[in-house]
């Protein structure tokens, strides 16, 4: 029997919450199809583990997950630690090392999740973001120059390589083919003019590859006007690491939610671990009351079973949700309901 082994990173505030939800939820599903198991090694890793031992996770942290199937992380930050340590030490830390380079995050209105646009049918809110993971923005790149003089000036580069762009718009075509959908690439060249124009180029060479693929471009200002005016022009979308980290966020608004945003983590050749998280953060405005919405989580669940190459699993996950979406007995406060983190989750458990 193949034995899954699965990285448990429950991290900070919410995170554990809804992370115990998605690992339910897993278990159920490897009972339920009997030929494979998972084998699940949970690290106390993130704020509260640097304020004890003044580390984010592990000095052989990196080294201790590379043998894993996958990572499941549930969010990272809190109120007494800067968040750029936070997140760079951890999250950002195994984005880089394991070369996630694809992150991928559908913007899919469910039946029964709230649309906060005025008549548009859940049809078209239906968008696969494919987002740069591994450079551009957050390349970390920069200096800080004569620190708290008045002459202080901070530099953040913007890193664009040739194999880094080629890769995730090759990518992107790629899914677009498979689905048969057309391929929105997002970027800025009209001010950006060497990062944007650069990545613009290389989408223009890699698309001749595909000539079967319909393209559109846009800008990224007019790309989120659009997605509120006119959210069906997307359909699979390709952008560099900070438009598709606001792009997602602004996905989820009109997809249902925080409570409702999945992501993975992808290194496509699986020469490391991928990792599979909500886009959320640790929501401290929340954290602690069990009121969490982990459908965001589960749902991240789904794509790990697809990651895995049980698309079935992944699609009949999904189904659940929906399902209890449009039933709307078991609600997180997020949607409107009154259920507990763990009451949804044995909601979704009972529908799957
Ligand atoms: P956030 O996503 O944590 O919260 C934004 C809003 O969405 C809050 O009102 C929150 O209550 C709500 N929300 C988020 N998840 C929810 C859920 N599952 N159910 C119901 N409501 C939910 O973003 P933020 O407040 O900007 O950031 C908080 C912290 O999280 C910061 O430290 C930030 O750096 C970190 N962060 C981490 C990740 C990650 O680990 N992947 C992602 C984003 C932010
Ligand atoms: C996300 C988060 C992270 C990102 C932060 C916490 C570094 O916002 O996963 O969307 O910007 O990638
Ligand atoms: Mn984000």
């Amino acid at each position: 029997m193949k034995t899954w082994k699965i990285a448990v990173i429950p991290g900070d505030g919410v995170g554990p919450e809804v992370v115990a939800e998605g690992m339910k939820l897993l278990k159920q599903v490897a009972r339920m199809d009997g030929a494979f198991a998972v084998e699940d090694i949970w690290f106390p890793w993130g704020c509260e583990y640097y304020l004890k031992r003044g580390r984010m996770m592990d000095e052989d942290g990196m080294e201790r997950l590379k043998d894993f199937d996958a990572i499941f992380l549930g969010a990272v930050g809190a109120p007494g630690v800067p968040d750029h340590i936070s997140l760079w030490d951890l999250l950002l830390t195994i984005r880089k090392g394991f070369d996630q380079y694809v992150n991928l995050r559908p913007v899919k209105l469910l039946s029964g999740a709230p649309c906060p646009l005025k008549g548009v049918k859940k049809e078209e809110v239906n968008m696969t973001f494919i987002r740069e993971n591994s450079e551009g923005e957050y390349a970390g790149s920069g200096s800080w120059l004569y620190r708290g003089k008045p002459q202080e000036v901070v530099i953040q580069d913007g890193v664009f390589s040739r194999a880094g762009c080629e890769r995730i718009i090759r990518y992107a075509f790629e899914t677009a083919r498979r689905e048969r959908r057309s391929l929105t690439s997002v970027s800025k060249a009209n001010a950006l003019n060497y990062s944007m124009v650069f990545w613009d180029q290389i989408f223009d060479e890699v698309s001749r590859e595909y000539p079967d693929v319909e393209t559109h471009a846009y800008l990224v200002d007019a790309a989120s006007m659009f997605m509120v005016k006119d959210p069906g022009r997307f359909e699979v979308v390709v952008t560099s690491n900070l438009f598709g980290d606001i792009l997602t966020d602004l996905g989820a608004a009109i997809a249902g939610g925080m409570g409702l945003a999945a992501g993975a983590n992808l290194n496509p050749e699986r020469r490391y671990p991928s990792m599979f998280e909500p886009i959320h953060g640790s929501a401290p405005d929340i954290a602690g009351r069990g009121i969490a919405n982990p459908m965001a989580a589960v749902w991240s669940v789904s794509q790990m079973l697809d990651f895995f190459g049980y698309e079935e699993w992944g699609a009949r996950i999904l189904a659940a949700i929906e399902r209890v979406l449009v039933k709307g007995e078991a609600l997180t406060p997020d949607l409107g309901g009154t259920s507990s983190t763990q009451e949804v989750g044995n909601a979704i458990l009972k529908e799957i």
